[in-house]
């Protein structure tokens, strides 16, 4: 442990004399941390009555945070309240717990394993078009049109295509448990999971059923002498190279809930905001379309073709820069420790602002113009570890980065030379930070 108690606190941003500034914070996040990412030096304070909480907005001061010292930074509140749902899985575990799982489960997320779920993202793409050509010149939510392609595609590569029974069923409850764990982060006044309340019920109930169904799958996929090859059967067969452990059902369970979660909404969100920067630049749909058109040739894609879907990877890129779906990262000190000079007192709460440092204009020229060529091979190299990090950083760094990627060159290339989708006039788009970053009132697009 550090000694710190020299050190001077970070310096505290001004706020309202009784609730201090964090009410600001937790009314408009996006507008209060860009009012101070231009005139707060690295890391600062924002006073509030009820949590202390500092935010580290310098890229080497993050790179301390998560990467360097990155034991004495665990994930602060919000996946507490996660854990009610997801359990002990990846997202939501720690220390040598975490350690051991992270450990188990990397293998199967490597390159040889992901090649091998390209034809199953490329069926879910193309079902799913078949039923997007039914709304052609219909106005549609796109994030939720997004939700149902990336929901079905991780469905597929955990169980195979033999869940299509239950997979409307978790993406429901799931939606449901979700959306009550976000009511319950940003609204501090709810009242706590054992007081039998409609919210909280309707919250247990759909945790149990959600329980039952994965338990269930996993429970059929022990007695079944077929081999199958995805996400589940890789988990259930890994053992730990020190004990030769395996994952128990519950263990299992927890897994594939966090892969499910934390697999599909962030995916569909860089998707959605994708297509919505898309529509306000033609000339990069265009681009987009030539380079499918030259790659597959009206074929479906295959594992050789990712790779050279280039400037599609670029796009996507500078998509999550500008619309990052985890737009903020936070975490909660263990122990005292010194953050650029400054004292960090063990148990205060540390946002690192992702969507603001993506933006920020010291950073990137022309910071809010959509330009793919700024992710072009060698044209980052200059740029900080941090100054760009979509998918975290240091040892919890996402583990379904290369997936995701791999997902959305194979979608956006499917879909760009069969789809335009446009956005509906008067229908307002405004940022909504809770767990990720979404539309507040979706996306609503015609289907061209
Ligand atoms: C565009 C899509 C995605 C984005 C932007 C994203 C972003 C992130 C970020 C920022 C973290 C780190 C959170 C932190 O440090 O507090 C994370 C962790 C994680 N992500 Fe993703 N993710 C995406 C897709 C996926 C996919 C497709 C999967 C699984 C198939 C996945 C599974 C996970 C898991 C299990 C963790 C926890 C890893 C650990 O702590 O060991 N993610 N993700």
């Amino acid at each position: 442990m550090k000694t710190t108690t020299r050190l001077k606190l970070p310096p505290a941003v001004k706020g309202n004399w009784f609730f201090g500034a964090g009410i600001d914070f937790a009314l408009d996040p996006i507008s209060f941390l860009n009012k101070h990412r231009d005139t707060q030096g690295g890391i600062y304070m924002v006073p509030s009555r009820a949590k202390n909480i500092m935010v580290v907005q310098d890229p080497e001061l993050v790179k301390y945070m998560l990467q360097d010292n990155n034991k004495n930074f665990i994930k602060s509140f919000g996946y507490d309240v996660l854990a009610m749902l997801l359990g002990k899985g990846l997202l939501t575990s720690e220390g040598d717990f975490w350690r051991k799982q992270r450990r188990m489960a990397q293998p199967a997320f490597h390159k040889e394993r992901l090649n091998s779920m390209v034809n199953a993202m490329v069926n879910c793409t193309n079902e799913f078009m078949e039923k997007l050509e039914a709304k052609r010149g219909q106005v549609v939510d796109l994030s939720k049109e997004m939700s149902h392609v990336t929901l079905h595609i991780v469905a597929t590569s955990l169980f195979s295509s033999n869940v299509e029974d239950v997979v409307d069923t978790v993406a429901q409850e799931m939606d449901i448990a979700q959306g009550l764990a976000i009511e319950r982060i940003s609204n501090p006044f709810k009242l706590p999971v054992w007081i039998p309340t409609p919210g909280n019920l309707k919250e247990k109930k759909s945790i149990a059923l959600l329980d039952k169904v994965m338990m269930d799958i996993i429970e059929k996929r022990r007695n079944d002498p077929n081999k199958y090859d995805d996400l589940l059967q890789m988990l259930m067969e890994v053992k730990d190279e020190d004990t030769g452990e395996q994952m128990s059902d519950r263990q299992l369970r927890d897994e594939c809930m966090t892969i499910f979660l934390a697999g599909h909404e962030t995916t569909a969100l860089a998707l959605t905001w994708l297509w919505y920067i898309l529509d306000n630049n033609p000339a990069e749909i265009d681009k987009l379309r030539a380079e499918a058109e030259t790659v597959l040739q009206g074929n479906n894609p295959q594992v050789e073709d990712v790779m050279k879907l280039e400037y599609t990877r670029m796009a996507i890129d500078e998509g999550m820069r500008l619309f990052p779906p985890a737009w903020a990262i936070g975490r909660r000190a263990v122990e005292d420790d010194e953050i650029g000079g400054y004292r960090i007192p063990k148990g205060y709460n540390i946002i690192v602002p992702v969507y603001h440092i993506h933006h920020d204009p010291k950073i990137w020229d022309d910071a809010e113009r959509f330009i793919p060529e700024r992710f072009r091979k060698g044209n980052l190299k200059d740029k900080h570890r941090f100054a760009y990090f979509p998918f975290g950083g240091g040892p919890r760094l996402c583990i379904g980065n290369n997936f995701a990627l791999m997902e959305m060159q194979i979608v956006v290339a499917m879909m760009v030379t069969r789809f335009r989708f446009k956005h509906v006039e008067g229908h307002k788009v405004v940022l909504d930070p809770l767990i990720t970053l979404r539309s507040k009132f979706g996306m609503q697009v015609k289907v061209e």
